[in-house]
């Protein structure tokens, strides 16, 4: 992997209206339970905590993003289901949750059926990213996004199709057990067909190590295999296994609300620093090429 990163086409950074765009991260894994919704719900509130405006866009039938963010079931009358089936705009579903300049639009399960209702659509896998343009071109500078956080089921499904079509950028959570290196290969063969055929600017944001426990030798020979195999794609943050992370989301509240000083939360603020570094890097490569 080069050093510099070097700006994908066509990287967007200002609206014609002269709204800067919000950077799209998709947090896709087609593994199960490796961090994706934790990672999604404390990256954001991390980047919020930071100034940030940001987006969580929860593209999961489990809906688990919308509930760690305290989003009651009977509260989610919009959902990013009417808004993939062309029945509302996204603004419309759009929530804002206890953490200040931090907002939610919830799934419902209702998401599970809409492969088959879009299958015969021309324009399926480009759903959300036409909602996307559509909230970005009619946001007031003031008001809009700065970071728009998708996150994906665990599944290479249409859903995480549109993901990958509407972001800039993956974001890839990797829990660090045995078979952690299994199945990326196949996701990277994805990123190559959405980059070839539905959109030329996404690239790899980067590969974050979850769970990770420095009493566990099997830990540390992942880190360095995955290191080894992704180079500086990987941050140098890596999320611990920690207790406060997984009780946090059965109270409603990113685990930076229920205990910022734990280990858990501690890391996703350096991760969240990380993930801005390297935005600042891309964009000036950008204004120099
Ligand atoms: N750093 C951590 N320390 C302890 N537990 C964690 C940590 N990160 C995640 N967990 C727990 O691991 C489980 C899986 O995490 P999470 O739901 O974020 O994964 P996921 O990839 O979104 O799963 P799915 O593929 O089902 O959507 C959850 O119970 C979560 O609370
Ligand atoms: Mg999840």
């Amino acid at each position: 992997m080069s050093e510099s990163p070097q700006p994908p086409p066509d990287l967007r950074l200002v609206s014609p209206a002269g709204t800067p765009c919000p950077r799209v991260i998709a947090l896709a894994n087609q593994k199960g339970g490796v961090g994706k919704t934790t990672t999604a719900i404390n990256l954001g509130t991390a980047l919020a905590a930071i100034g940030e405006r940001v987006l969580i866009l929860d593209l999961d039938p489990q809906g688990n993003a919308s509930t760690g963010l305290g989003i009651e079931r009977r509260n989610r009358r919009v959902s990013t289901y009417h808004v993939l089936a062309g029945e509302a705009d996204l603004r419309a579903a759009i929530i804002e949750t206890a953490v200040p300049r931090l907002h939610v639009a919830p799934s419902t399960l209702d998401l599970l059926g809409i492969e088959l209702e879009i299958a015969h659509e021309r324009n399926r896998a480009h759903r959300l990213l036409h909602a996307i343009e559509k909230l970005a071109a009619s946001s007031r500078p003031e008001e809009a996004y700065t970071y728009i956080l998708i996150d994906c089921p665990p599944s290479l499904n249409l859903l995480t199709i549109n993901a990958l079509a509407a972001a800039d950028s993956v974001l890839v959570p990797l829990q660090c057990e045995f078979f952690a290196l299994e199945g990326l290969s196949q996701l990277l063969k994805t990123v190559e067909q959405v980059r070839a055929n539905l959109n030329p600017r996404l690239s790899i944001h980067g590969i974050v190590l979850t769970m990770f426990d420095p009493r566990n030798n099997l830990s540390g020979q992942v880190v360095a295999d995955v290191r080894q195999f992704m180079g500086d794609k990987v941050y140098e943050t890596m999320i611990p296994r920690n207790v406060r992370v997984s009780e946090a989301p059965s109270h409603g509240k990113p685990v930076l609300l229920y205990d910022l000083k734990c280990a858990g939360s501690q890391a996703y603020l350096r991760l969240a620093s990380e993930v801005i570094q390297r935005e600042r890097a891309l964009r000036a490569a950008s204004a120099a090429a």
